[in-house]
Formats: C-alpha cells, structure tokens, sequence
C-alpha cells in the first residue's frame, strides 16, 4: 500500500512498479517548503515501499520546475534545505527519472542532475541563471554539472546564466535521452522510459561519483574564465565565486565542493546585489499590473503605424514589424519618406551583416512595412504611434489628421518625451483614444516603454498598450502626464546635480568617473556626448524664455555647443574623439571653459570626493522620485526602479534608486539633502513625502503595495 501523499504540492502513486512522484505548484513548479519536504518524503516512501522498483519525478502544467522559490530568499530558511532534498534524491536506493519539459532552471535542474537519469522533451529549456539574481547555484549544480559536462562548459552555463536548449544539453552529456512527440504528457513519456530503463536493469547512477574530466586543463580553463571575468563583471560578487565553486568540483572530494558551494552560496545571499537584482526580478513582472491592465480588454490590434520616419519613427516601425506586425509609415514629402525607408533598411541589412537574419528573412519582414505620404492609407489600421518633430502644435496638426481618417476606435499614440499628452489628445474629438507610447532610443533594441496615460484616456486603450509592450517584448512602465513622465523628468534633476557639481568645482571627468564606480556603464557627459550635444541645447534653447530666472543656470553645455562640439559625431564634445580612438579623451580645452564660467560667475572651486559626487547625484535623483510618487506620476517606487533599470543603465544589481534609497537608509538621504541645502537651499528642498517616510520609519518598499 501506497500511503497518501505527502504534501498537496507533491503526490506519488503506483504506476506498476514505478512510483510517480508528481509536482504540482502553479505557476511554475517553484520549490517552496512543501515541495521540498514532499520530494523528500517520496524518496523516502520509494526507499521503504518493496514494491516499488523505480521513481519518476515529473511536474504538472507548462514547466518541469523553474528553481527555489524566489521569495523565501532574504527570510529565515524553512528546512529541508534543497541541497539536502537533491541529496536524499541522489541516494535513493531504486533508480530515480526526471522528466523535463517545459523550463528546467537553477534549482530545477539541479533536481535533475541529482536523479539518476533524464528525459526531456526537445523544446525544454535547461539552464543555471542563479547568477542573474546575484546567486550561484546552490543545491549541487556547482559540483554535479562539471561532473557531467565538463568543468569549462558546466561555469559557462553558470556565468551566462541563460538556458540552453534540450538538445544542447544531450550533447553536454547533462540529458540522457530526448522526447520528441510533442503528443505525450510529461507522465506518459516518462513512464515509458522509467519503464524501458527497469527492464534493462539500469542501475542508480549517482553523478557524484565520477569525476570531473581532463582535470589539468579544466583548472587552465577555469583560470582563464576567471581573469575574464574579474576585467567583465564590473563589481559583481557572484560570478567569481562560481567559478571558484567550480574548480572544487575539480579538486575536492564531492562532499567537500558541496559545503564549499553552501558556504559561497549563504554568502552570495546574504549580499546586497542579491537583495537588488531579486527585486529587479519582481519588479519587472510587477509593471504590468496596472489597474487598467487588468479591468479592461485590450483592443485588437492586427496592424500599425508610425508617422514620422526619423530616429524614433525607424526605431519603432522595426520593432513592430519584429513583433510580427504589418505597418504602414507614413512620413511628409517623398524625400521624408525616402530617408524613412533607409533609416529601416539599415536596421535590418545591420542584422543581416552580423548575421542574425538571412536576406530572406529580412525580404520577408519588409515585405510586412508599407511607406507612404498620404495619411489616407492608415485608415484602416488599429493603433498609429506619432513620432514626428517634439513641437506641440505639430503635433496637434498630425493628431487632427488621424482624427479625421482613422477608423472609429483606431488607438492614437505619441511618441513624445515631454509634450503635454492631454493637450495633443484635445485637439482630436476622441481624447478617450489618445495615449502615451514612449519609446527610447534605438526603439528595436531600448526595452523600456513607458505608457503615458492622460485624464480622458478609456482604460482598454491602456490596457491595449501593456498589451502591445509584450508582444514587442518590452518592459511597459505606466507614468502620468507631467513634463518628462517618470524617467526624463528625474533625469532633468541629477543631470541638473551634476551640471551644479560641475561648476562647484568638480571636473566632467571626475563625474563620470565616480557614476561609473557606482556601476554605470557609462557617466552623464558620456551620455550627452554619445547621444549628440544638439538634442539638449535645442530643448534648453525652447525652455529659455520659460525658465525661472532666479534658478540656477549653469552655461557650460551651451558653451561646448557654440562651438559645434556636439560629442561623438562631431569628434569633440566634453570629450575629444580623435579619429581611431575607442573611446573619449579628457579635453584641457573644455576644462578651460568650465573654468571661465566658474570664473564669470564668481564660483570658488572646491574639491569633491566620488563619494561626495555620488552622494549628491542620487540624492538629487531619489528626491525627485519621491515627488513624483507624491505626484502620483509613478503609480510605485518600482515602476521608477524599472524606468531606471531598462532605460537609463542603472546598475541593476542595485535595484533601482528607490530600492538604493532602502538599502542606503532614507535617513541618511534626507540627512545629506538637508546638508547640501545649506548651500543651496533651492534646489535641495526634500521632497515631502521623503520626510514622511523617514518621520514614520518606513521605507519605499513599504509603498510597493500592488495596484487595485
Ligand atoms: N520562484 C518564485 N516565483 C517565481 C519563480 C521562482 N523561481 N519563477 C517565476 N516565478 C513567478 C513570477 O514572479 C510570476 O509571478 P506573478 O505571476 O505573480 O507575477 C510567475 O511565476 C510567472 O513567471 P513569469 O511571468 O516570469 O512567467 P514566464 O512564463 O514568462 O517565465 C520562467 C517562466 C522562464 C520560469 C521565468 O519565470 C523565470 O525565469 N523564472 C526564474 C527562474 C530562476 O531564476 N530560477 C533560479 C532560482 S534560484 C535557485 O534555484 C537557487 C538554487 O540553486 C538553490
Ligand atoms: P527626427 O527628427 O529624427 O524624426 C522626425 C520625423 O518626423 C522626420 O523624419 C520628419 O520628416 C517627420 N515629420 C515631421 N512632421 C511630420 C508630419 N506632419 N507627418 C509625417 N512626418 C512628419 O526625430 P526623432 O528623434 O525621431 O523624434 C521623434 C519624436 O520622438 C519626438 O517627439 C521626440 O521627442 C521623441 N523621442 C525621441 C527620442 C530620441 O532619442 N531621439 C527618444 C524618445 C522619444
């Protein structure tokens, strides 16, 4: 007699002689505390129960098992811990099948690697991507994967962190034998082959007990992999540690690599990097609750188009068509709309020439893009996202056209940076239509889009747009209307630290330096440079009549692009770019300059710490998320740590500002605010609800409530 399952997260049942040990915890088989202590018990009943000759591990639904339980990690550990549940699977006295289909990830596979033999279905996907939650593999995989692959193959699988296809990992040697009838479930193939395997008189065939092959040139490997990484990974902690984890699988006895592994395992969980990426990781699933998202049906869309075929316009038209779409562009005179074809072409022969699409491929997607000059041939499509000149009354002009040929119902969007969205939706006479898509630049590749939603907009228009960012494979932020949205707006106001710190006494280089250190790829002047000098002077040249004049202005851009300095396409910019170099080189010309301004407006310069630079430049930039909260222009802190992770290289192991500001303390931010203020108290005001937070204990994370 079978006795009764375990756990309702883990049955078992008799099948003949083979125990079926089955999975089943929505929405992806994460091993939770029940799942654990149900595998263990199952290996247990197998191991007590005569009748039993051999178990199968299988999991119910789309995917064998996608690893730990994400959200236990950071709260006291529940037992059985999984590297003792993957080792009471190993020793298993019958022999032990897991069926893969679906995802195998992290601790999934590792479950796997423990069982004595695999199966997966050809379109598993098996991989190791603890690494991208700042982890390592902590349950054996570490010390089973090089025992099977390799030692090189198993810590690239590791590094990467991405997953490799089911085929890929028959010939790795991690997967036994592959299920190709797409017809069979999971329990049906894998009764089969637990079956086929008993009647051979296969035996438990426990991976720790071979060896790791070529020993030597896996350590020369290993060592090689470690010096790249050491110059790659800019600060991560984790990468390092795998890789050392690894070597001991070369070197140790196999129970002396698995507490090797626990101990750099409990330290990479215990690290910060862990804490932010994690909360990365929720935080981009959590984005797309919006409450419109989930009121409201999305509209239909089946076909696209983008007016304008300029940078954004080109951007966009390819990552719809990309997405499967038809679209039509629409651009203002034949020459307009030559440059627009162009401009999509180069997108598309720039994929052929690094050879990730066939000429064919790339015939069959443009074959899906009609260009055109007349506003006549959008009639009939379901969604037009804008993306001509940033003028408002050009734009007015363009809506009022879609107003007047669009089909009833047809979505409306602007790809605008800053304009003001309800005033573009009330020149058309169906501002319930009328949203926000704005993309970022290169529009195919930038995965963030943040959705603008204005005060008349229909919630199944927004609805439309989250559901168009995933069929575009975008990372959708909802913002409110305000100038600049989320992400620009903020940007307006570190930019504006940095300009300060500038003229105060730090150098360009020095900035960009110290937001580098902090884990950026690249620093603000970097940025202005790589993205044209002009893009910003225009924008502050259009503001200067508006601008408060008792602010404070700070000239030195406008001085750099007086003189036709416009960064990387010019040659010169903050930084020079003598031809043939690979990157900027300081300028002692543009030193000059910003010593002149100081010296114009009577500035003494100080001397600042990276530190002192890094303080100032995310205090400024979590100051101005908190009123952006308070504004309701984020619907949560979350929603700015995504702007800033997907659209404005944030590091990511940091979380985003709002999670920084946790994890530095919001104490410590007002306390520097309030210190910065007494030299600037205009533009060092703390945002009120920093201080609310702060007076009543709490912290941002506290506001991540999710949206109903
Ligand atoms: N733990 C807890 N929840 C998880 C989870 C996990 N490992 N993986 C996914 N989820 C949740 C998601 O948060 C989401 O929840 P929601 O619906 O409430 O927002 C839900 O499951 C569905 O996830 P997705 O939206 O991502 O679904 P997809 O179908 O797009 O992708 C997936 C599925 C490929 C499995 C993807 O979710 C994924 O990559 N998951 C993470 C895999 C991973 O990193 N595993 C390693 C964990 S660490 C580990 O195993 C340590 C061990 O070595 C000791
Ligand atoms: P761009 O100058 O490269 O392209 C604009 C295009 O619009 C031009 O090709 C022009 O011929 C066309 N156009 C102008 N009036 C038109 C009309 N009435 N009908 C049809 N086409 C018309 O400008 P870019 O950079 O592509 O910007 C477009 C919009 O996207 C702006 O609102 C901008 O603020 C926004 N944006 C720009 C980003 C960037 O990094 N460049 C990033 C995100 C948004």
């Amino acid at each position: 007699m079978v006795p009764p399952a375990p756990t309702s997260e883990v049955t078992t049942a008799l099948h003949g002689p083979v125990l079926v040990v089955s999975i089943h915890n929505p929405p992806v088989n994460a091993l939770s505390a029940a799942v654990r202590r149900g595998l263990a018990d199952a290996m247990a009943q197998a191991d007590a129960t005569p009748e039993v000759q051999g178990v199968l591990i299988v999991s119910e639904g789309r995917t064998f098992i996608a690893g730990a339980d994400i959200r236990e990690f950071g709260k006291p550990p529940v037992p059985p811990a999984l590297p003792d549940v993957c080792q009471r699977i190993e020793s298993c006295t019958k022999p032990v099948v897991a069926c893969l289909q679906g995802a195998a990830l992290g601790g999934g596979l590792e479950v796997a690697l423990a069982s004595h033999h695999r199966l997966a279905f050809a379109a598993a996907k098996l991989g190791l991507p603890e690494v991208e939650l700042g982890l390592m593999p902590g349950a054996g995989g570490t010390q089973r994967a090089p025992r099977l692959m390799g030692a090189k193959a198993a810590a690239e699988l590791m590094l990467s962190g991405k997953p490799i296809s089911a085929q890929a990992g028959v010939q790795a040697g991690l997967i036994d034998r592959l299920e190709e009838d797409t017809r069979l479930s999971p329990l049906a193939a894998g009764l089969a082959y637990t079956q086929a395997l008993l009647a051979q008189g296969a035996p438990v065939r426990r991976v720790r007990d071979r060896a790791v092959a070529e020993p030597a040139a896996a350590l020369v490997a290993l060592q090689a992999l470690a010096d790249d990484t050491a110059k790659k990974s800019r600060g991560l902690f984790s990468p390092l540690k795998i890789i050392e984890a690894v070597r001991a699988a070369v070197e140790l006895p196999f129970d002396e690599g698995m507490a090797l592994e626990r101990r750099l395992f409990l330290a990479c969980i215990d690290s910060p990097q862990r804490a932010g990426l994690i909360h990365a990781f929720f935080a981009e699933r959590e984005v797309a609750k919006v409450p419109e998202a989930r009121g409201a049906a999305p509209r239909p869309v089946a076909s696209l188009a983008v007016i304008g075929g300029g940078t954004m316009g080109a951007g966009i038209a390819a990552a719809a068509l990309d997405a499967g779409l038809p679209v039509v562009m629409v651009e203002r005179d034949d020459e307009a709309i030559a440059r627009g074809v162009a401009n999509v072409a180069k997108v598309y022969d720039g994929l052929v020439a690094k050879g990730r699409l066939t000429e064919g491929q790339k015939a069959a997607t443009l074959a899906r893009f009609t260009p055109t000059t007349r506003y006549a041939d959008v009639v009939t499509v379901d969604l037009v996202i804008e993306a001509v000149f940033e003028d408002l009354e050009v734009k007015k002009a363009v809506f009022r056209q879609l107003d007047a040929v669009c089909k009833p119902g047809a979505v409306l969007a602007t790809n605008t940076s800053y304009l003001d969205i309800d005033a573009i939706a009330a020149a058309t006479r169906r501002p319930q239509d009328v949203i926000g898509l704005h993309f970022f630049s290169p529009a195919n590749i930038m995965k963030l889009l943040e959705i603008v939603v204005p005060a008349q907009v229909s919630p199944d228009v927004v609805a439309t747009a989250f559901e168009l960012a995933k069929r575009m494979k975008k990372v959708p932020v909802r913002a409110g209307v305000c100038d600049g949205f989320i992400g620009n707006r903020i940007l307006a106001v570190y930019k504006q630290a940095a300009d300060y710190l500038m003229e105060d006494g730090a150098s360009p280089y020095e900035i960009d330096a110290a937001v580098r250190s902090f884990g950026y790829p690249m620093g603000p002047f970097q940025v202005t440079d790589l993205a044209g000098g002009d893009i910003g002077w225009a924008t502050r040249k259009r503001r200067a009549a508006t601008r408060d004049p008792w602010a404070r202005y700070v000239e030195v851009a406008d001085r750099i692009c007086e003189r036709g300095w416009f960064g990387q396409k010019t040659g010169r910019g903050f930084y020079r770019y003598p031809p043939g170099a690979r990157s900027g080189q300081p300028d002692p010309e543009v030193l000059a300059i910003v010593d002149a301004e100081r010296a114009r407006k009577g500035v003494r310069p100080r001397t600042f710490t990276a530190e002192e630079i890094l303080r100032r430049y995310l205090a400024a930039m979590v100051n101005e998320g908190a009123r952006v909260l308070a504004d309701g222009i984020a619907l949560r802190p979350l929603d700015i740590d995504v702007t800033f992770l997907h659209g404005y290289g944030f590091p990511r192991h940091r979380g985003g500002p709002m999670k920084y500001a946790d994890t530095v303390g919001l104490p410590q931010i007002l306390a520097d605010i309030r210190r910065f203020a007494e030299d600037d108290p205009l533009f060092w005001q703390p945002a009120p609800l920093l201080e609310q937070l702060v007076a009543e204990g709490r912290n941002f994370d506290s506001l991540n409530q999710p949206a109903d």
